[in-house]
């Protein structure tokens, strides 16, 4: 009997206790319910879309409610739904045929309005408010978007008063991005950053300049990063320079420019006085620059030429007779001869020399043993030499094979503008 009685007094309170569970939410009354959205920021990435959620505090059905999401005032409202429909004459036009309300769970008392196509001008604050005619409550949502913009790029120039500046662009950044230029060490370089916003997408274009103290900085990168998607972009530039050619070396089979910038082969020798600095049988000469630390980069115009040899070597190299043309005598290259391209390694490698290979990029990174050649036209690798230490310091050099009229020229440092068709718009600073 006990023991029933005790069973039956358990089953009474437990009636009891699920009784006041299902009184709770009347109890407090359905005017009492408040909106809820999320604890933090929306993220939104550009072109993407956003979910602006809310939810009732409290689980009952808003399916008879008037729900509204909007920006500073209610109406027009960038969404209205109204017993069980959207009152599309509410809606501002910016947000026309680019909302969807998801009311799966309007009976728990939640809704989300998607927003498709996200751009700058959704960015800010929404208010989401769920009205049960007279009562109502409303909560705000902080809606963050951000966009990635384009590979930046760097544009050097050089002239007499303000010696070497570069110029990083990139369009397509929202907000704000961070800009950062570092040198080949990886040594932050001081700039100067502009951001201009288009009129009409609102992104930004970033315009950062750096003045270049040093040329054996060697080269420079640019690096663009979302503050809010933890993702960068980055531009990397080598510092051109352009040597001189040092007529003291020139084999008397070449005639230089008078700028020292250029060589040609000549037909018949001209009659030199007998010098040890000269290459007296090979047709090849060294420029003027001697490189022993930092990292150099410069380009060599070979056109149409048909045979040719550049790159750079230890001013210790052999210059009486036959130039002894491998990596172990001091002398790092890459040749053309006979429609052949090939790097003079050891042994030599052939290389597929890409089409219109009309100017050379000479990289040298004396630090890191390292010298490089490249299509300068679009910068590609066509051979690398690396792991490489060097006893003395290094030149550049040329040697122009065959009788062909055509130069060897090393390059002014700044370049053609060309490059600047298809830059960023970028308001003009002061
Ligand atoms: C909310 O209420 C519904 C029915 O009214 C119920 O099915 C659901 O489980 C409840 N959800 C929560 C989280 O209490
Ligand atoms: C997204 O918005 C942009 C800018 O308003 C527009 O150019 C583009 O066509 C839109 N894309 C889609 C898929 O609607
Ligand atoms: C974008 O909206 C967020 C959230 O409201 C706000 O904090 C931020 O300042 C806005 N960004 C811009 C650039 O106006």
């Amino acid at each position: 009997m006990a023991k029933a009685g005790s069973g039956g007094v358990f089953l009474h309170s437990c009636a009891v206790s699920l009784l006041a569970l299902q009184l709770l939410p009347a109890g407090e009354g359905k005017a009492d319910f408040k909106v809820l959205g999320p604890d933090g920021p929306i993220l939104a990435t550009l072109g993407e879309d956003a979910l602006l959620p809310c939810r009732l505090s409290l689980n009952f059905s808003a399916e008879d409610m008037e729900l509204r999401w909007y920006r500073s005032r209610p109406s027009p409202a960038v969404y209205l739904h109204r017993r069980g429909a959207q009152v599309s004459r509410e809606q501002m036009a910016e947000y026309r045929g680019r909302t969807t309300f998801l009311g799966d769970h309007l009976a728990r008392g939640k809704a989300v309005l998607r927003i498709h196509n996200i751009t700058v001008y959704d960015n800010g604050t929404y208010h989401c408010l769920f009205r049960d005619g007279e009562p109502h409550s409303e909560t705000t949502l902080a809606l963050q978007v951000a966009g990635l913009g384009l590979e930046p790029r760097i544009h050097v120039t050089e002239d007499l008063d303000k010696g070497i500046r570069a110029e990083c662009t990139s369009a397509g950044w929202y907000p704000e991005p961070h800009v950062e230029w570092r040198d080949f060490r990886g040594h932050a370089v001081p700039a100067v950053t502009r951001f201009s916003a288009s009129a009409t997408t609102g992104l930004l274009a970033v315009l950062s300049r750096v003045a270049v103290p040093d040329r054996s900085m060697g080269g420079l990168t640019c690096s663009i990063s979302s503050p809010l998607l933890h993702e960068r972009k980055v531009a990397e530039s080598h510092l051109p320079m352009s040597p001189s050619l040092d007529p003291a070396t020139a084999s008397p089979k070449l005639s230089l420019s008078e700028d020292q910038k250029s060589v040609r082969r000549l037909l018949f020798d001209q009659d030199l006085p007998p010098s040890a600095s000269r290459f007296d049988q090979d047709p090849c000469v060294l420029a003027q620059e001697q490189f022993f630390t930092g990292q150099y980069y410069w380009e060599v115009e070979v056109g149409d030429r048909k045979a040719w040899t550049l790159g750079v070597c230890l001013g210790s190299v052999g210059r009486e007779g036959r130039v002894p043309k491998a990596p172990q005598h001091g002398l790092w290259a890459v040749e053309f001869y006979k429609e052949r391209l090939q790097a003079l390694s050891y042994p030599r490698t052939q290389l597929r020399p890409p089409q219109h290979l009309c100017r050379v990029g000479v990289f040298l990174d004396c630090d890191r043993g390292k010298i490089s050649f490249h299509n300068a036209a679009d910068g590609s690798l066509v051979y690398a030499f690396s792991g490489l230490s060097f006893s003395g310091p290094l030149q550049p050099f040329l040697c122009l094979w065959t009788h062909d009229p055509s130069p060897l020229t090393f390059c002014p440092v700044v370049r053609e503008t060309q490059e600047d068709a298809g830059a960023p718009e970028v308001s003009a600073p002061p």
